[in-house]
């Protein structure tokens, strides 16, 4: 069965009646669940999104747990514990949202220990000092609320759930990276050059986070149409850095952009040219730690073989003693 819309440009397409209902729900900006059916090209970007994203949230664990035993206080200790943790549950909640669509936890765990799936660049730079601690809350995982605000509204209803959560755990991070780099800035000139030296060294990375330029994003278009991304890679960027100066005064550190400037007629702050040769190199598996982060989630795999075989192990014994109990039962009923 057929039914035919005339789309703005004119020309008649037919479409079939759950491609309708399908168009239907995301131009009045309702949600697609799990059960409704979807264009397989939907299906697919979203698998590959939020795999990505999850892939993402559990490589992150890495550059930050690095510090947790070297952490400079009990109080520090505990909060990097509690803020590695959370990354593990994003990545859960997301690898969770990937299954409703069809994907299976094993194929994305393979794809990611096999090096065949992405996960963000930005986990390949390293952690040299504990200031790094302070940049990756304040930094990264404030790009990583810009962009993730706007997908606690994505079209398809698991993703932008999934969202809601992780993006209120997000903005405690970056509470916890501005505080520390805030102590550091207030402490001796050794502390605060550590500071310093540290968000030269993650603020360009950070806007790389947004991804390539628009008119370099081939995908975005689609996903805008599809309403899962909401705001394009420029726009988002823009929105970072104006939330950055006033929050890098308060701390008086210098972003290392000396370009940076206040337009009075756009009302926003230009930044300078950002050097993508570097951003496609650590795409391109050539970072710093790329080898080094793959090869430590690879073991933590192999290290955890027998805690998966425990529980499936256990898993089998519950359904074989629920089975066991389902027919003493009917054959007590029955006789
Ligand atoms: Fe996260
Ligand atoms: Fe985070």
């Amino acid at each position: 069965m057929t039914s035919t819309i005339t789309p703005d440009r004119g020309a008649a397409v037919a479409f079939s009646v759950e491609e309708q209902q399908f168009n239907d729900l995301i131009e009045a900006d309702s949600r697609i669940e799990p059960r409704d059916w979807m264009p397989e090209g939907y299906r697919r970007s979203l698998v590959r999104q939020i795999s990505q994203h999850a892939h993402s949230e559990i490589i992150g664990m890495q550059p930050e747990s690095n510090w947790i035993t070297r952490a400079p206080s009990l109080k520090r200790k505990a909060i990097l514990m509690a803020k590695v943790q959370d990354e593990a549950g994003h990545g859960l909640y997301l690898y969770s949202a990937a299954q409703t669509l069809g994907a299976t936890r094993d194929d994305m765990t393979d794809a990611l220990i096999a090096g065949k799936a992405r996960y963000s660049s930005i986990f390949n730079y390293p952690t040299p000092s504990w200031a790094d601690m302070g940049s990756i809350g304040w930094l990264v995982d404030g790009a990583a609320i810009c962009n993730q605000v706007p997908l606690c509204r994505a079209s398809y209803g698991p993703y932008g759930r999934a969202m809601v959560r992780i993006c209120k755990e997000e903005s405690f991070h970056q509470r916890q990276g501005f505080e520390i780099l805030l102590e550091l800035m207030q402490g001796t000139a050794e502390q605060r050059q550590m500071a310093q030296d540290s968000v030269d060294r993650w603020y360009w990375p950070a806007l790389m986070m947004f991804g390539p330029p628009d008119d370099d994003s081939p995908n975005s278009a689609q996903s805008m149409a599809w309403k899962i991304k909401r705001h394009s890679n420029d726009e988002l960027r823009q929105r970072f850095v104006n939330m950055l100066v006033p929050q890098a005064a308060v701390l008086g550190v210098t972003l290392p952009d000396s370009d940076l400037h206040f337009n009075e007629e756009t009302q926003q702050w230009d930044l300078g040219e950002i050097d993508w040769t570097e951003f496609h190199e650590v795409l391109a598996g050539r970072g710093a730690n790329n080898a080094q982060r793959l090869q430590r989630r690879r073991d933590a795999h192999e290290e955890g073989r027998w805690v998966r075989e425990a529980a499936a192990a256990y898993a089998s014994k519950q359904t074989a003693r629920k089975e066991s109990t389902l027919t003493t039962e009917l054959e007590t009923a029955a006789s």
